[in-house]
């Protein structure tokens, strides 16, 4: 059977169906509190949102926040995005890769959820350094990602030479696909971010951890 290793087009495929992710019945209680964290974390402030997706955190930036521009490679992701009710005015959404950002919108703030996980460790540097350039010195940064729990997550089916882990998932229409997934510690969190990142403060909870840091 083919196993497809394209990240945007495993994505594209599954725009329609992603936010059944965030239904997960064990899940719930955390994610309430991170909407929490990020609606507290971004009030005021002028965000840039990499990989946005369906723009499911995009809601709760645009709660608080001053401004939001949300940016994703995939255009099926962004046309669900769209499709939100969110206060008028507050919200840009932009196709973008997050390693080539260009210059543009003012921001004094990023948020990316459930994208470290996805950068290669071979690329972590080199992410940071485009993100660091973008955004200027201070610039608060956010970050949430999946812990991985026996019996909840995907199994990992392989780990490679630079200590990236992968899963098998498989969509709707039944087609497989191995994706780059990462489940760091706090330490190797601290570790790969703390040559860019200062003031790290990392919360853990049962399914995700939140990591608040502002760049050197
Ligand atoms: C796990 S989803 C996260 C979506 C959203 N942030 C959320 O938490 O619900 C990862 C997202 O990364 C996007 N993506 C993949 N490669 C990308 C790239 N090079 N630049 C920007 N976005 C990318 C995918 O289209 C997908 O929407």
């Amino acid at each position: 059977m083919t196993v497809h290793t394209d990240l945007q087009g495993y994505y594209a495929q599954r725009a329609a169906s992603y936010e059944e992710v965030y239904a997960k019945p064990e899940r719930q209680a955390d994610l309430a509190r991170l909407h929490q964290r990020v609606r507290e974390l971004f009030a005021g402030q002028r965000v840039l949102e990499i990989a946005c997706g369906t723009g499911y955190w995009t809601a709760d930036l645009a709660a608080t926040a001053a401004q939001v521009l949300a940016t994703d490679i995939n255009p099926a992701v962004l046309d669900v995005a769209r499709t939100r009710k969110l206060p008028a005015g507050k919200v840009t959404f932009a196709l973008a890769d997050a390693f080539d950002l260009q210059p543009g919108v003012d921001v004094n703030a990023c948020f990316a959820g459930f994208w470290w996980s996805h950068v290669g460790r071979e690329v972590q540097d080199g992410f940071l350094d485009r993100l660091q350039a973008r955004l200027g010195k201070n610039a608060q940064v956010v970050m949430i990602d999946n812990v991985y729990v026996e019996g909840s997550s995907t199994p990992i089916a392989r780990t490679d030479a630079h200590g990236n882990t992968y899963q098998i998932r498989r969509l709707p229409d039944d087609t497989r696909h191995e994706v780059l997934k990462n489940f760091p510690t706090d330490s190797t969190l601290r570790k790969r971010l703390g040559g860019h990142l200062k003031d790290i403060r990392i919360e853990r909870l049962d399914h995700y951890w939140l990591l608040s840091a502002r760049f050197k």
